[in-house]
């Protein structure tokens, strides 16, 4: 996979980039291949030198609306994505109360944000999402810009996530988590 955005760790090892990042916008397919390839063992006995890395920098000024990086934190993937206007306004239009889900589950916001849109974003910043790649089913990989809604699509048991991440139809029982993240500065997010 290629690899075209900077990221630094902030302790522990010396990880090299190709480690940390991975580039899905340009390999829907090999998102797809993760959806069954990411064994829940790794997700659970991450190792020694992905645990060190409690907190890294990813700097998506290359990132344009419509794309999505994918990149490794704690040993899970995380989605960083840039939305479309249009994927926003699909998100608005969703009142929270048809959600299955109506609780943010942003670990930024208390635990008991509502799920609209904004609070799905990060920091407020209409475009962002991010949030773990990890169906809250039973911890497949979701595929991106698929299923009914726009969103993601996890094919392992069929849950569709619409346009900010909240699940619409299917098994899991939750939204998907949004890490601890924040902007440190106008194109570089930190994760943990
Ligand atoms: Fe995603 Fe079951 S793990 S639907």
């Amino acid at each position: 996979m290629a690899n075209v955005h900077g990221a630094k760790a902030h302790e522990g090892a010396e990880p090299t980039r190709r480690d940390v990042i991975y580039v899905a916008t340009v390999a829907t397919g090999v998102v797809g291949a993760a959806a069954v390839a990411w064994p829940v063992v790794d997700q659970m006995n991450p190792a020694a030198s992905v645990l060190a890395l409690a907190s890294i920098e990813v700097d998506v000024g290359s990132v344009e609306p419509g794309q999505q990086i994918t990149v490794k934190w704690r040993g899970k993937p995380v989605f960083i994505r840039r939305r479309t206007a249009e994927e926003i306004a699909a998100a608005r239009a969703t009142p929270v109360a048809d959600l299955p889900d109506r609780v943010a589950r942003n670990e930024n916001l208390p635990a008991d944000a509502p799920a609209d849109d904004v609070n799905r974003s990060l920091g407020g910043r209409e475009e962002w999402l991010v949030m773990l790649g990890v169906c809250t089913h039973l911890g497949c990989v979701p595929l991106g810009e698929a299923g009914d809604f726009g969103g993601w699509f996890c094919p392992c048991h069929g849950s569709h996530y619409d346009t900010a991440g909240r699940i619409r139809k299917g098994p899991a029982p939750r939204n998907l988590d949004v890490p601890p993240a924040i902007f440190v500065s106008d194109t570089v997010i930190k994760l943990g």
